[in-house]
């Protein structure tokens, strides 16, 4: 009993070791190449601590991000955040939904709940979650609201 168990811990161990050699996407960031009218400097300060590291090409990866298997969730995390939402894009063609992010905040829909526990600073006050609301509203319009205000009528 206590042999196979042992065994299987090998072959875990000798897994998580090769898979470190699938080599993963640059962390190299690519460049701004637009930005929003933010309505004001403290949206811009709050959107950086709660979701800029998904929705800009200024992420800071942290060192885990290159130890896979996290760095695959972290990359695919990343790179699926910049396609939908990307505030170093701003004016690109194609995807760029602004106008859905005070709903996402709104509902408690972003920041994803995994990122949480290791992104403390990410953690908004009532207060402040009120206040980005506001200034996601303010900066790029929001469409659920508008969607909801129809809903009621
Ligand atoms: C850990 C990375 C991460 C963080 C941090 C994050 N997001 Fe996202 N976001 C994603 C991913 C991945 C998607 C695409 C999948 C989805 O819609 O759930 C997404 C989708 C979105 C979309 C597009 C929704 C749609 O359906 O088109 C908006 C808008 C958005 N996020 C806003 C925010 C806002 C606002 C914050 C901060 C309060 C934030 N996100 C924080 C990863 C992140």
């Amino acid at each position: 009993m206590s042999m196979k168990i042992g065994k299987v811990l090998t072959v875990v161990l000798v897994v998580l070791i090769l898979i470190q050699l699938i080599p993963g996407p640059s962390h190299e960031n690519p460049p701004v190449t637009g930005t929003p009218k933010w309505d004001s400097p403290r949206t811009e300060e709050l959107f950086k601590r709660s979701c800029a590291n998904c929705h800009s090409n200024e992420t800071i990866w942290p060192w885990y991000s290159t130890i896979a298997p996290l760095s695959w969730i972290i990359n695919l995390d990343v790179s699926v955040g910049r396609s939908k939402f990307n505030v170093s894009e701003w004016g690109r063609p194609g995807k760029n939904d602004g106008d859905e992010a005070a709903g996402e905040l709104r509902h408690g829909k972003m920041p994803p709940w995994f990122y949480m526990p290791a992104h403390p600073e990410a953690k908004l006050t009532a207060a402040e979650k009120d206040e980005l609301v506001k200034g996601l509203a303010a900066t790029f319009g929001d469409k659920s609201a508008e969607k909801e205000k129809k809903e009621e009528k």
